[in-house]
């Protein structure tokens, strides 16, 4: 066997990630660390896979989508913005997680500076790393909402910002007027913005979300990302898309269908049936997760060295604890109780001293691990 050294692109990977693997759980263990939904997809989204498959969908399929799936959610995207989104505007991919690998590819050369507002999903440092750029963390104000004034400074010069609205981990819901000053900041720069809204069916209140897209002065430099994964309990399907201006997404292609061919075929047309859903397959899931949420927080609220804003939108807490650990160290303490959370440093700097807790399980298991989660920090406060 050769000697073997990773690539550089590898190895910046391995040494900046702040992922902690979570290796295989030990049994009799409960979690809260997952980040997808406990619920099956709806029954005609896996018919509609089964009769793509029997009528033939087995071949390779455009490599930038199937076209009438392309249609279909460029139609979508333009209610969404309030503005006309034409077929090539739109990618579909490999879920989310390679979306955001093109448009990111697409977008940062080496030495670029990207600014990712933390806590955030830990995938997007790592795919600056791949990219050779310099991320950039901007920790979050106290209430984990933006803090405005340090993106203000931060942002001079940055081909590019990512974040997630709703915000894994912290549950932040980025309202209207967040996005308007943003957009105020970014006034007359060439700054794009990479808006990933994976959970943007998932909050609680009424009228509270506002895509990137239907924010005027912004969506002209807005890539947007999207996943059924979370709307429609579709994780393993593996199917998400990006819009955005038009050369930007000739670029993404580019990198999409080096590294990933096309999309699967017959999930392509299940996709359809999940948009021919629509609402009506999410609304019981947001129903279930709200009871899942209350009960996680009559909890917490039991927990004095525990205390988390409610989240606006996801299925994820993101609890500050009273104790002198690591969050990884208490990750690994939790784990030997018998209860999977994640660190909070996975999500950036600022995110130490922070768990994050799921709410996707059901009622039962959140007891569970909540009764673990109380009596080990007992033990350690
Ligand atoms: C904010 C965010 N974006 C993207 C993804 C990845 O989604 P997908 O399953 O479509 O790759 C996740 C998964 O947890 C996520 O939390």
């Amino acid at each position: 066997m050769p000697e073997f050294t990773a690539s550089a692109a590898a190895g910046r990977v391995e040494r900046h990630s702040l992922r902690v693997p979570m290796g295989s759980p030990p049994t009799d263990v409960v979690s809260l660390a997952m980040g997808e939904p406990d619920f099956a997809t709806p029954e005609p989204i896996v018919a509609a896979a089964i009769t793509a498959l029997h009528q033939g969908a087995t071949h390779y399929v455009h490599q930038h989508g199937d076209p009438e799936l392309r249609s279909a959610l460029a139609a979508e995207v333009s209610t969404l913005a309030g503005q006309s989104f034409s077929d090539d505007q739109l990618l579909i991919t490999h879920g989310a997680s390679a979306a955001l690998a093109a448009a990111i590819l697409a977008v940062v050369d080496p030495g670029d500076k990207v600014v990712l507002p933390e806590p955030g999903y830990s995938l997007y440092g790592d795919l600056v790393q791949l990219a050779g750029g310099t991320p950039v963390f901007v920790p979050a104000a106290s209430d984990l909402h933006w803090d405005l004034d340090a993106l203000r400074t931060a942002l001079p010069g940055a081909k590019l910002i990512v974040f997630s609205n709703p915000c894994n981990p912290t549950g932040v819901v980025h309202s209207k007027e967040e996005l308007v000053e943003l957009a105020a900041i970014l006034h007359g720069t060439g700054t794009l913005v990479l808006s990933d809204e994976a959970y943007s069916a998932i909050v609680y209140a009424d009228g509270a979300f506002h895509s990137a897209l239907a924010t005027d002065d912004l969506r002209a430099r807005t890539i947007y990302c999207q996943t059924m994964s979370k709307t429609f309990a579709m994780t393993g399907w593996r199917l998400g898309y990006l819009a955005g201006p038009a050369d930007v997404i000739a670029a993404a292609a580019r990198i999409h269908r080096t590294f990933n061919g096309c999309v699967n075929a017959a999930v392509q047309r299940a996709a359809l049936a999940a948009l021919a859903q629509g609402p009506a397959a999410i609304d019981p899931m947001l129903t279930a997760y709200r009871e899942r949420r209350d009960v996680l927080f009559d909890r917490l609220a039991d927990i004095p060295s525990l205390s988390a804003p409610r989240p606006e939108g996801t299925f994820y807490a993101f609890a500050r604890y009273d104790a002198p650990i690591r969050s990884v160290d208490l990750t690994a303490r939790l784990r030997e109780s018998g209860v999977l959370v994640r660190p909070g440093a996975e999500y950036g700097p600022s995110g130490e001293g922070h768990i994050r807790l799921s709410f996707a399980p059901d009622i039962p298991t959140i007891h569970q691990a909540m009764d673990r989660v109380a009596m080990s920090l007992k033990e350690i406060t």
